[in-house]
């Protein structure tokens, strides 16, 4: 009496997350020397990681945090932009999603990666409240290897939004011991 079974979730491959977008660099995305300005950047990663993580949760999802942005190489106008998004890891609300960055500059034409992000994102209800998602299990190395390194990540964006504090961030303080 009044006990609710709850099912748990079939868990997912990160591939069924996969998304991939291209785009070009158009003079409206640039800054004054004409390379792709960051902001423009950032929301392109954004877009492509926000569908990752709905094609993960099958929810719709918010941008909790933007953990991690290197912009490691300037994008010059006319080239061709591609970004690829996947659920690294899913915890109970959240999951978060690696952006991998390639361009094809107009002459060149060969694939060079210039940048790499972390975002997390929270399924959310139509009211806001967080719902949960299924669980992901890592098939290739590089899915494994993103996958272990989730929880400390997590933990210190945990830190850095003051929701978690760091003495209870045992996975990162046992980096350092
Ligand atoms: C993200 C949001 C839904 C979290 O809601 P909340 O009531 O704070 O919920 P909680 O603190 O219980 O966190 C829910 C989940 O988010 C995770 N989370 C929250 N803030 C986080 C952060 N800064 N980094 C990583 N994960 C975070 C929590 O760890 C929890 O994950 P879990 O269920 O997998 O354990 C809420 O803060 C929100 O709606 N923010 C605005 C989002 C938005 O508008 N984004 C676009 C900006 S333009």
């Amino acid at each position: 009496m009044g006990t609710e079974k709850i099912t748990p979730m079939e868990p997912k491959y990160p591939s069924a997350s996969k998304t991939v977008m291209t785009d070009l660099v158009l003079p409206s995305d640039t800054n004054p020397i004409n390379n792709l300005f960051g902001g423009e950047l950032l929301a392109r990663m954004d877009r492509a990681a926000c569908i990752a993580a709905e094609r993960h949760s099958e929810q719709v999802v918010v941008t909790a945090s933007v953990n991690h942005v290197h912009f490691r190489k300037p994008v010059p106008l006319g080239s061709l932009l591609t970004l690829e998004a996947k659920v690294s890891r899913a915890f109970g609300t959240s999951m978060e999603v690696f952006i991998d960055v390639w361009k094809e500059e107009h002459e060149k034409r060969a694939k060079e990666k210039v940048n790499e992000a972390i975002y997390t994102f929270v399924a959310v209800s139509k009211d806001g409240i967080p719902v949960a998602v299924p669980p992901i299990v890592p098939e290739t190395a590089l899915e494994q290897e993103r996958y272990d390194g989730a929880l400390r990540r997590r933990q210190l964006s945990l830190i850095l939004a003051g929701k978690l504090k760091p003495e209870d961030a045992t996975e990162l303080k046992a980096l350092f011991s």
